[in-house]
């Protein structure tokens, strides 16, 4: 049994170490799609066509559930993979909807019409594609009325984690920050909008400072994939799962094993 944790390249790691963690017996199949990253530069279409390939590549390898644990492949890829029909016995989710039920204090699946909550002022982090969807603001309408988002596209982030250049993410970020902060000087929140961020995330608290809830997606996403499966224990898929990747395996292993801190071995996808 395996499930299916995809990313673009390296940010779903943060989303899979939370799903070990909540999920110890789960087999399962991380595919980052290394040698395309960064997605959050490309247009709707190419994601879309890039993200479906990489899902129907996890499906031959025997998952039947495959979380999208990116932010820019669930806002160009989701909605359009789910109402064009999927193979049957097959499932797509995203990793919005955890996020946003957390921050509007939902549970799971409460589908009541839109309410005030307790934040008001919300800045958002995320890559420039997913900026542009505004699949964040359409989420949230559906469940909060009067709350202020301020979006930061964070360009350039992804790119320095991807090659490892962790001074250059730090400084990214923070530049990032500051310029949210002179959009919307008191956020009450932040949401970290893209998978990769959460490697990043005592530098985005530490320069929002910590009045600022910091909401990523790692744990949320986990909560919630142990809640699906235990409502849909049909989803766990066959095969043994494993780590693939499009780009260099071994560079790859190199920078999930400086991120996760253990032992992590990609092979080729
Ligand atoms: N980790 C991805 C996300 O959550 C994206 C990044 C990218 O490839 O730009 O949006």
């Amino acid at each position: 049994m395996a499930v299916g944790i995809f990313d673009s390249g390296l940010g779903g790691l943060t989303v899979l170490n939370a799903a070990q963690k909540r999920l110890p017996d789960v087999n399962f199949l991380y595919y980052g799609d290394n040698a395309r990253a960064p997605y959050g530069v490309r247009d709707a279409e190419d994601v879309y066509q890039l993200t479906k390939a990489a899902v129907e590549s996890m499906w031959d390898k025997g998952c039947d559930l495959v979380i999208l644990a990116c932010n820019t492949a669930s806002a160009a890829a989701l909605r359009r993979m789910q109402e064009g029909g999927l193979p049957k016995g097959k499932r797509v989710l995203g990793v919005f909807v955890p996020l946003i039920e957390a921050l509007t204090e939902r549970q799971w699946g409460d589908n009541s019409p839109p309410r005030e909550v307790a934040v008001q002022h919300v800045a958002l982090f995320a890559t420039p594609a997913t900026v542009a969807s505004r699949a964040f603001q359409r989420e949230l309408a559906f469940r909060a009325i009067g709350v202020d988002v301020e979006a930061q596209s964070c360009g350039g982030v992804v790119d320095a984690i991807e090659d490892g250049d962790l001074i250059l993410a730090e400084a990214l970020v923070r530049s990032h920050v500051d310029a949210l902060m002179r959009k919307m000087p008191h956020p009450e929140a932040a949401i970290l909008g893209c998978t990769h961020y959460p490697l990043m995330e005592e530098i985005f608290q530490t320069a929002l400072g910590p009045q600022v809830k910091v909401f990523s997606q790692g744990t949320l996403v986990a909560d919630s994939l142990a809640d699906y499966l235990q409502r849909h224990p049909d989803m766990y898929g066959a095969g043994e799962g494993g780590y693939f990747t499009t780009g260099d395996p071994s560079r790859v292993s190199d920078r999930a094993t400086q991120f996760l801190r253990r032992e992590i071995t990609f092979q080729a996808a």
